[in-house]
């Protein structure tokens, strides 16, 4: 099982260049097959989940071109199954994304029920009230989703829980539905609104994308159109968190810096010096970083998906920190793996109460999950020692290049296979 080993103690130093966003990436290849005509999306991070989300497209008998590293040609004329395999909702649950478009080119989706996973149960009950409220009938039959409807037609949809996934699948299905859908308490996230705005690249008339009502307009038809994803706030992040924790003076480029503005305004409150260029943030550590507090909420509230980065920076900062994660209701699995580097934090519930310290020891730990995988190797880097991270499969799904672009900052990081080749990593760096 490949895992990441790092001997810690190394400032990052430089720039790094963030990737596509990996979750507006996700619904735009959705939405991409909503067309018969030929779509060309670019700035897509290479990444386990798209790639895995390209082979589930190709598989329903969509064309699917790879130009580049990062851009492909996507042609949705030829599909000829609305049923999506479980093989591809097993390994990444964003292919719920199909039953909305599916649904609303085709008026048909089956596509198996997504699993928990280790952050939370994650039902999609929101999803399935809002195909509900445009007309279509939806059962759960042996594992899968389905839906069917003999016309969409437009509704005043009300979420009851801000959903990032609920809110990008309605919307995909309204973009066809006959009149004007209004969607109330939508998640206002920036792949929200990058969805939104491919949908529109393509003939769909969606007003309103960032804020929390969305007022969609049902076209007949939708054409090709040719996109750039927008950059990844939360691979943004995570390098920000990762200069602050290793007390460095990082430059993280191709950013929106407004999509960032919760995490910088935490890692000033800190005492970072964090400076915004028009797409660049430049992030300077310092010796002694202070407590705060974070509450995780939808967007623009501080993102879930940078609690466990956050937490591993107030780890090491001076004073008491609380952290309340009001999103998921399992996202604090990572604390158990951080105790065996040294950090002092207790669990309550959704909130952790940190305690800082002066120093962490590097350790064997295990990935729970992305972001926490992330979040691990950030105190590695950190630590002083050895750190060996498993699983990190996981931390492969979002980021792209995760080890060469810490390289690149000066961390001592590589990925390895075996213990050998953890030895060889320890007499190489000593
Ligand atoms: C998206 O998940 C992201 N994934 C998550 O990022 C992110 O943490 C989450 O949004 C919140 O920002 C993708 O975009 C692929 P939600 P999603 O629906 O859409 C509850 C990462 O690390 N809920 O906004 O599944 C749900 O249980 C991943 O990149 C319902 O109750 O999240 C949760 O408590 C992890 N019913 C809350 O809403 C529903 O029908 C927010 O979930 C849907 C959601």
């Amino acid at each position: 099982m490949e895992q990441y080993v790092i001997k810690g103690g190394n400032p990052l130093v430089g720039d790094v260049t963030i990737s596509g966003a990996k979750n507006a990436a996700l619904g735009i290849l959705a939405a991409s097959i909503m067309t018969d005509d030929d779509v060309l999306i670019d700035n897509l991070p290479d990444v386990r989940d798209i790639n895995v989300l390209l082979e589930a497209i190709e598989e329903i008998g969509a064309r699917v071109e790879r130009i580049d590293r990062h851009t492909v040609r996507i042609n949705g004329s030829n599909i000829k199954e609305v049923a999506v395999d479980d093989e591809y909702i097993r390994r990444i649950r964003a292919s719920y994304y199909f039953i909305g478009a599916l649904l609303g080119k085709y008026k048909s989706a089956q596509v198996p029920l997504p699993g928990g996973c280790n952050i939370g149960s994650r039902p999609i009950d929101q999803h399935l009230k809002g195909f509900r409220a445009l007309g279509a009938e939806v059962n759960i039959e042996r594992g899968a989703v389905i839906a069917h409807a003999i016309d969409l037609v437009a509704a005043h949809i009300y979420l009851d829980v801000v959903s990032v996934g609920a809110t990008i699948n309605i919307m995909m299905a309204a973009a066809l539905a006959e009149g004007q859908t209004i969607l109330e308490n939508a998640a206002k996230e920036p792949h929200v609104v990058d969805v939104a705005n491919f949908l529109n690249s393509m003939g769909a008339n969606i007003k309103g994308a960032g804020t929390d009502t969305i007022r969609i307009r049902g076209v007949n038809r939708l054409h090709g159109t040719e996109y750039s994803i927008i950059p990844d706030q939360i691979e943004a992040g995570t390098f920000m968190c990762a200069a602050a924790v290793t007390r460095g003076d990082v430059m993280v480029k191709n950013v929106i810096p407004k999509h960032l503005e919760a995490i910088t305004a935490k890692l000033m409150e800190m005492g970072c010096e964090v400076i915004e260029f028009d797409d660049e943030v430049r992030v300077v550590g310092k010796p002694t970083q202070r407590h705060t507090d974070i509450k995780t909420l939808p967007y623009p509230g501080f993102p879930t998906d940078m609690q466990p980065q956050m937490s591993v920076a107030l780890a090491l900062a001076k004073g008491t920190s609380m952290v309340t994660e009001s999103i998921f209701e399992n996202r604090f699995k990572y604390v158990d793996e951080l105790a065996r580097m040294g950090t002092n934090i207790k669990v309550e519930g959704n909130v952790a109460v940190i305690d800082g310290v002066t120093q962490l020891t590097g350790a064997q730990v295990n990935a729970p999950d992305l972001r926490a995988g992330a979040a691990l190797v950030i105190a590695g880097l950190a630590a002083d020692g050895y750190t060996v991270v498993d699983e990190i499969g996981y931390i492969q799904r979002g980021y792209e290049c995760f080890e060469e672009k810490l390289q690149g900052l000066g961390a001592m990081i590589e990925k390895v296979d075996n213990d050998r080749e953890v030895q060889k990593f320890k007499m190489k760096v000593g």
